[in-house]
């Protein structure tokens, strides 16, 4: 993981085409607004050049480009055009007021899409490519030219191609994996073999630009790099045609990371990595996959015992990079079913508790059976779980288990047991009502005169497998007072904030406040 000093030649320019090829694919439209908000972060982010759409194929689009040309600060602003005229003119008008602006200009050169898609013969296409480029000089000086379909082009036609385009003054050429088939050994030696055998071919920076239809984009482009390419073409979070193109920012991230192997670099402010991820997956509605490398939300998570044990020890453990430098605040100890003893200790202490014994122990084993019955467990279940275990460790009265019986047909039925200062006691009640019945068993054991004044319920956390927190109040000679109980079933917390509140009255009773009675139990077993 050392890095070597950067010199200009290893320099990897970043084209980001998020806005247009990115735009393209279905579903990820973006409005003129969220077009500008986008384009202003990846100049700021220091992306070289922004292609902000495909001025011909829309008013929006051409309005996109053109204003985003009127705002950039640092990068070239470049619009799409095919080989046509009217394509390069309108682009050519797109970009007209940016500081340094680009033409991209494209055509197929494969058999399958001349034969097909264009209907034409090379040597028609061939004389495309000079015209095209020729037409975008003079709005121009900086030209790319992208032979569309290159990996699947033949060899020499591809070079004739090149070899023209740069004479005729495109200072890009770009060979796209249009239909994301090439493998890394492949692409590596297209682009080298291009490089090598075009006369011209120092005269141009290369670019590459695959899409992602076997998974194989970023290594593909990487590849292309260390065969001489210095321009990769890419986007955020990978959106792009079908399955996408290569994402931004994981070849940012790989070059970087290991720079042993692959000693390339770019003006990237990795730190802003996150903040475009998030914003372009809000502006297109597309969500990010949890475990998309770099920006997924579980990229720095860990939830396995092992892998928390040994993140607490060293983060290198199981880190390769450090959160922050992608602009993640930091590692999250997930806490679930898989999360260790280690870790819980140090999400107490996160949380500012500070357990020991009998009540560490009690608290892990209570949440690690909430941790089995609920998918996300959230720093509010393990407080939750916390303050009751605090609360309840001194407890006269304690839940042993309940199970109730509900539904439309009642009369609705509880069976509880509890532990009342070291003894068993069991009743079963009915109730108007499920909660009703549990209170009726509590009663039924523990008889006394306090009156219900208040019984509310919330969900600590959101989702239908959430913890409800009930909170008691009972009154009793004047005198109040308040308890919660947390459970993801709401009648067993019902229970619990009942007992809880009671165990106050208990406590006080015991301090002599407000005055002794005591509490007693029946069907002791
Ligand atoms: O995938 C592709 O070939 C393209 C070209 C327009 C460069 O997007
Ligand atoms: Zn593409």
């Amino acid at each position: 993981m050392t890095a070597k000093t950067p010199s200009e030649k290893d320099r990897v320019v970043i084209f980001d085409t998020t806005l247009r090829d990115g735009e393209q694919c279905p579903g990820a439209t973006m409005t003129h607004e969220e077009k500008l908000e986008v384009a202003e972060l990846l100049d700021e982010m220091g992306v070289d050049i922004i292609e902000a759409g495909f001025p011909i194929a829309s008013e929006g689009d051409f309005a996109a480009v053109h204003e985003i040309a009127k705002r950039t600060k640092k990068a070239v602003v470049c619009g799409l055009a095919r080989a046509g005229f009217k394509d390069i003119d309108r682009a050519g008008e797109a970009i007209k007021p940016a500081k340094r602006s680009r033409i991209h200009t494209f055509l197929s050169t494969s058999p399958v899409h001349m034969k097909w898609k264009l209907q034409l013969e090379p040597q028609q296409v061939y004389e495309m490519v000079i015209a095209s480029v020729t037409r975008a000089r003079a709005y121009t000086d900086d030209v790319e030219w992208s032979s569309e379909d290159g990996t699947r082009t033949e060899h020499d036609f591809l070079c004739h191609c090149v070899e023209a385009a740069i004479k005729a003054g495109a200072t890009t050429i770009n060979i796209p994996d249009t239909v994301g088939y090439s493998v890394p050994e492949e692409y590596f030696a297209l682009i080298k073999m291009v490089r090598e055998r075009v006369p011209n071919s120092d005269q141009a920076r290369f670019s590459v630009h695959c899409h992602d239809d076997l998974g194989m984009a970023v290594a593909n482009s990487l590849a292309g790099v260390r065969a001489g390419a210095r321009q990769i073409e890419c986007t955020i979070n990978g959106i792009g045609e079908r399955a996408g193109n290569a994402a931004l920012e994981e070849v940012v991230m790989a070059m970087r990371v290991r720079n042993d192997v692959m000693p390339f670099w770019t003006g990237i402010d990795a730190k802003m990595l996150t903040r475009a991820s998030k914003l372009v997956a809000a502006v297109t509605s597309f969500p990010v996959q949890y475990n998309k490398a770099i920006v997924g939300r579980n990229a720095f998570a860990h939830e396995s015992g092992i892998h928390q044990d040994g993140m607490l020890k060293h983060t290198q453990t199981y880190e390769i990079m450090v959160p922050e430098d992608v602009g993640v605040k930091q590692t999250s100890l997930v806490m679930g079913k898989h999360s260790g003893r280690h870790a819980f200790v140090h999400k107490l202490e996160e949380l500012g508790y500070r357990l020991a014994g009998n009540q560490l122990e009690d608290a892990f084993v209570r949440f690690k059976a909430l941790a089995d019955r609920k998918k996300h467990v959230y720093d509010e279940d393990i407080e939750a779980l916390v303050d009751e275990e605090i609360a309840t460790a001194q407890d006269h009265i304690k839940l042993v288990s309940l199970s109730v019986i509900a539904g439309t047909r009642g009369p609705q039925r509880a069976t509880m047991k509890l532990d009342i200062d070291g003894k068993s006691a069991i009743a079963e009640c009915e109730g108007n009502g499920p909660v009703d019945a549990v209170f009726n068993c509590v009663k039924a054991m523990v008889p006394h005169d306090a009156v219900l004044e208040l019984y509310q319920v919330h969900a600590v956390t959101e989702g239908t497998d959430a913890q409800a927190e009930v909170s008691v109040r009972l009154s009793e000679l004047g005198r109040a007072v308040t308890a919660k109980g947390a459970d993801p079933d709401t009648l067993v917390a019902s229970a619990k904030a009942y007992l809880a509140a009671l165990n106050k009255l208990v406590a006080r009773r015991l301090r002599g406040q407000p005055e002794e009675r005591r509490l007693h139990s029946t069907d002791v077993g």
